[in-house]
């Protein structure tokens, strides 16, 4: 019997702070009519801010990984690999992994960091997916934290992206199984064309020094993105690699259980469950609490899921996502 890779334990946190829409239109011109329409969003976490020393990703992660021990009943000692994603690190270097590794008192194992942004989630199921199928680990933790508040421009200049996103953390342990269930499949794509239709410009190793206040002035540091060619991405590209991943399995859109699409905008989300014809009961949303948490979003969707009841041994869970890079893909997991 062949190795597989199924989810033994879920996890997520997200900071107390709620900032609702109307917060927002405390530091710039907007509504909460214009958020809701536009996006389905209509509040999001974000952490405290200090000048120094306030909570990064690795930081958010660590009750999120609890719990997802706690489910797996698994101890710091039985985990194998830390795979982090974040898009938004604690430090440039070293990678938040090796952060968390310490700050838990995991045994010297080793992290690997994943930057693949909104799609990150999908590209670390995966990694963790190659490393038990191909025996060399049976239990990994795949953490999905972001911190993205602190990059945001709270002013007019960045209100397209400010209203979107929000902070948090999703944590899934994989462990080894020969029993017939677990990851089906992971399908990965990229196109750096798109690089800069969402992005941060500085600090940049391409720059000497990296950060001036010249480059401060200009709000380089901030996360910019063109929506619009976002949007037209994402509505082509979710339904192509879905297609691909059922027909990989020999899977029809009626034989998935429940999707957990990214969340980044609700009408996108529609677009996608139209196209393809999901019904209404297969999809399972949660941007209006959190807005855009990039790749803790699929984790703690999922999270929220089981927690709610809403899946069941031997479901089939479809899980998307596409952002920055750009970067997509798309998993089938077996319960
Ligand atoms: C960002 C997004 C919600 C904007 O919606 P949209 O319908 O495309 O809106 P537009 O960009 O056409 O902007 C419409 C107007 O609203 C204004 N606007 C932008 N942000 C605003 C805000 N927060 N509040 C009020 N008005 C705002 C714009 O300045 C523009 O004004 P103008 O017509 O006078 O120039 C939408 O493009 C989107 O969701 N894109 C995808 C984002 C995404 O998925 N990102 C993450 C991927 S992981």
């Amino acid at each position: 019997m062949s190795i597989k890779s199924y989810i033994s334990g879920l996890g997520h946190y997200v900071p107390k702070k709620i900032m609702k829409n109307n917060d927002l239109s405390d530091f710039m011109e907007t509504s909460d009519e214009w958020i809701y329409e536009r996006s389905g969003i209509k509040e999001r976490r974000v952490v405290e801010h200090h000048e120094k020393d306030g909570d990064g990703p690795s930081d958010l992660a660590i009750p999120a990984v609890k719990d997802a021990l706690s489910m797996a009943k698994l101890d710091l000692q039985d985990i194998d690999l830390i795979i982090f994603s974040t898009a938004m690190p604690d430090y440039f270097l070293p990678g938040s992994g090796c952060l968390l590794q310490e700050k838990m008192g995991f045994p010297p194992i080793g992290a690997l960091d994943i930057r693949n942004q909104c799609a990150g989630f999908i590209y670390g199921l995966s990694t963790a997916d190659m490393y038990i199928r191909g025996g060399m680990y049976k239990n990994i933790l795949v953490v999905c934290s972001e911190v993205q508040s602190s990059t945001i421009d709270y002013s007019n200049r960045g209100r397209d992206v400010a209203v979107l996103f929000g902070d948090g953390c999703g944590a899934v342990i994989l462990s080894a199984t020969s029993d017939d269930r677990g990851v089906l499949s992971s399908h990965l794509h990229s196109q750096g064309k798109y690089a800069k239709e969402l992005w941060i410009e500085a600090p940049s190793a391409k720059m000497y020094p990296r950060l001036t206040n010249e480059m401060i002035k200009q709000g380089k540091h901030h996360l910019k993105m063109n929506g619009r060619e976002v949007f037209k991405q994402a509505v082509r590209r979710f339904p192509e690699v879905i297609k691909e991943c059922l027909e990989f399995n020999n899977l029809k859109v009626s034989d998935i259980s429940l999707f957990l699409p990214h969340q980044a905008n609700i009408r996108i989300n529609n677009i996608v469950k139209e196209k393809l014809d999901f019904k209404d009961k297969q999809i399972f949303n949660n941007i209006h609490k959190y807005g855009n948490t990039t790749s803790a979003t699929i984790p703690i969707l999922l999270s929220e899921a089981y927690q709610l009841g809403k899946i069941r041994k031997d479901d089939l869970i479809l899980v998307a996502a596409f952002g920055s890079g750009f970067a997509w893909g798309a998993s089938i997991i077996k319960w």
